[in-house]
């Protein structure tokens, strides 16, 4: 079974990476732009295999998408990551055009591919590619919350002294500033971590997590790639082995939350169809107000891709 990744750059070199370590694909394909870049982080992917002891075959392509034919799924990661002071909306001229000129390759090769986007702005690059496909919604979807999710409970066992294996929570939302982090849907080994740690160390880590990404492009001058890589990669396994996992998954929502036509993250079941089912949380007031604030800062955005 074979998997596309396209932008051999931080993000997707790093989904190849462990796609081909966990032997999530038979075959992975990675593609860029820039000349002999994918084939180089393929070929430096292959030569691990005897160290690392797997067989999943790594082979790069420039622009050459005859190579993808026939993928099951698709990762897209191609487009401009940001710099210090850029928001992710900042970077939306660009890789709307990008994500738009990738997804019409990417749809012409591999028609019924399932296709987890990456590129930021994240919820509004989902929409642009499922415009451009014109996938069904269930087939067409973006990785953020799984990204952010896993912050936020690095960010709890760290500050609780446990192992984040034992940490489980829910986050919704865009894929930015106003992403909404649940501690009511937020357990430690079972235990609601609201009676684990003080109500000001808890609003302290769902604040650093809102601003997580920004943290470490502060701190390295890009945007982060091991966590976004792996979680991209994660989804894809859910896919390609039908494990019918829970996670926080970018989608058009049709009605659920009161919204409509909207891309945001929420609860889904991930499996071989992509989207088996979105998961509808009773959320309180509080709750439901800051998603519909993060609705409305996504539509935003999304009007900005309509202007274009
Ligand atoms: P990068 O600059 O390291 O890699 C991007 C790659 O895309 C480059 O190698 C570039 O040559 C390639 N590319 C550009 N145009 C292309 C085209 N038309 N076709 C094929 N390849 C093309 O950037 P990085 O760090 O890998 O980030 C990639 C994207 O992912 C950025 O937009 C970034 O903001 C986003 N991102 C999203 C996250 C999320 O949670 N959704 C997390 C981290 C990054
Ligand atoms: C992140 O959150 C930049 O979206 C990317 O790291």
């Amino acid at each position: 079974m074979k998997v596309t990744v396209v932008g051999a750059g931080n993000v997707g070199a790093t989904c190849a990476d462990v796609l081909a370590y966990r032997e999530i694909a038979n075959e992975v394909i990675v593609v860029d732009i820039k000349e002999g870049l994918a084939e180089g982080k393929a070929l430096d992917i292959w030569e691990k295999a005897p160290i690392n002891l797997y067989d999943t075959r790594t082979v790069g392509a420039t622009n050459d998408y005859s190579k993808t034919a026939g993928s099951e799924v698709v990762v897209i990661t191609s487009g401009l990551p940001r710099k210090p002071g850029m928001s992710r909306d900042d970077l939306i001229g660009t890789n709307a055009k990008i994500v738009k000129s990738v997804t019409e390759n990417v749809i012409e090769h591999s028609p019924d591919a399932i296709i987890i986007v990456v590129s930021n702005p994240l919820d509004v690059m989902t929409y642009q590619a499922h415009l451009t496909s014109k996938a069904p919604r269930t087939k067409v979807m973006g990785m953020a919350g799984i990204l952010d999710t896993a912050r936020y409970r690095a960010f709890l066992a760290e500050a609780l002294d446990v192992s984040p294996k034992d940490i489980q929570a829910v986050l919704m939302g865009g894929h930015g500033d106003t992403m909404v982090p649940l501690p009511r849907y937020t357990t430690v080994g079972g235990i609601p971590v609201t009676e684990l740690i003080d109500d000001d160390k808890l609003a302290a880590i769902v604040q650093r997590t809102k601003t997580g990404g920004g943290e470490l492009v502060k701190l390295m001058g890009t945007s982060a790639w091991y966590a976004p890589g792996s979680a991209a990669a994660q989804m894809v396994e859910a896919i390609v082995k039908d494990q019918r996992r829970v996670f926080p998954v970018c989608i058009q929502l049709d009605g659920e939350y009161g919204i409509s036509d909207c891309y945001l993250g929420v609860p889904v079941i991930l499996g071989k169809n992509g989207v088996e089912k979105v998961i509808e949380l009773q959320l309180n007031d509080d709750e439901m107000e800051l998603l519909k604030t993060s609705e409305q800062h996504v539509r935003e955005v999304m009007k900005v891709l309509e202007d274009m």
